[in-house]
């Protein structure tokens, strides 16, 4: 009666890989439970996670060529402009949201096109713009830039105004720190830098009052909603967050948070259940209103008993 944070379904927004082929179910290894998936089963997946109440899935594209360019991001008929087709027509209530970013699409994995051997943030903002409305064309309900170039959230904005996508909301990332704790996402997504890294984008970890002037930035800009990333070693910056500005905040439960518990658990060292469920709950306690995670499913199950 008096507990003060509640956890939820609805809550969580569920993370798929989707990759070319037809009936293809790879487990990544290093993420137990997360699978790169052909069209046709990650719309099963999609079933499943809104039969469990869970509204959401965030889409990441595994291209079948890389380019220089990332051209696979901003194709019509790429990988995620497919699944979102797909998505939509088997499933009309899922709400799915698209990852707008360059790095699974480049050969070299950055987030962005190189110039002099480091990201060049205004050409990429031109192909960015050119990905959020190729997702939206067909058919995403939420554009979620994580790229983290600056301008990037108004550029995209006023790009799907003027098509006609007012409606289409957008989820910035807007403190994403440059973390260790994505090392597993870059195998499932392939998208591992082929050199140096994403510090010149992404923020220093030890960094605080930064992250206040992303997200003031982003808001201005006509983000909706306000993206931290990672969640549990960035408690406060959620919760920094939350008190600040009066956007919905949503927190990424990254790969390496999802990993370290699921290891632990299959080794017996904690409850993986427990430990779990503490973590989302301390995610939703420090501010958090949608979470990012891994265990969306997995919680779901649980919470419904
Ligand atoms: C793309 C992107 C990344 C994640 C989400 N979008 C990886 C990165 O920046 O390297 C990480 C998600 C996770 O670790 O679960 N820029």
């Amino acid at each position: 009666m008096l507990r003060e944070t509640s956890l939820s379904p609805s809550d969580f927004i569920y993370p798929l890989f989707v990759t070319e082929g037809k009936g293809v179910r790879k487990e990544i290894s290093s993420m137990p439970g997360c699978f790169q998936e052909s069209l046709d089963k990650a719309v099963e997946n999609a079933r499943e996670t809104v039969s469990l109440g869970v509204p959401s899935v965030i889409l990441f594209g595994i291209p079948e060529h890389k380019d220089e360019k990332g051209s696979g991001a901003y194709d019509e008929n790429g990988i995620i402009q497919r699944a979102v087709k797909e998505l939509k027509s088997a499933i009309p209530e899922l709400y799915v949201i698209t990852d707008v970013c360059l790095c699974e699409y480049t050969d070299h994995g950055h987030c962005g096109v190189i110039r002099n051997g480091d990201v060049a943030n205004d050409e990429t903002v031109d192909l960015l713009v050119k990905e959020a409305l190729s997702h939206a064309r067909a058919g995403a309900d939420m554009v979620a830039p994580s790229d983290m170039m600056d301008g990037r959230v108004g550029a995209i904005r006023d790009a799907l105004d003027e098509e006609g996508f007012s409606n289409v909301p957008v989820m910035s990332y807007s403190a994403k720190y440059a973390s260790a704790f994505y090392g597993p996402f870059r195998e499932a997504a392939e998208s591992t830098p082929q050199f140096g890294d994403r510090r010149s984008y992404q923020m220093d970890p030890p960094n605080r009052r930064e992250a206040l002037r992303e997200a003031a930035l982003d808001i201005e800009e006509g983000a909706d909603i306000i993206m931290v990333k990672p969640a549990l070693a960035y408690l406060d910056i959620i919760a920094d967050l939350r008190s600040a500005f009066d956007v919905p905040v949503a927190a990424y439960n990254v790969s390496g948070e999802y990993s370290l518990i699921k290891a632990a658990g299959q080794l017996g060292w904690v409850d993986e259940k427990r430990v779990m469920m503490e973590s989302l709950i301390s995610i939703k306690r420090a501010g958090a209103d949608l979470i990012l995670t891994y265990f969306a499913k997995d919680a779901a199950r649980l919470l419904n008993g």
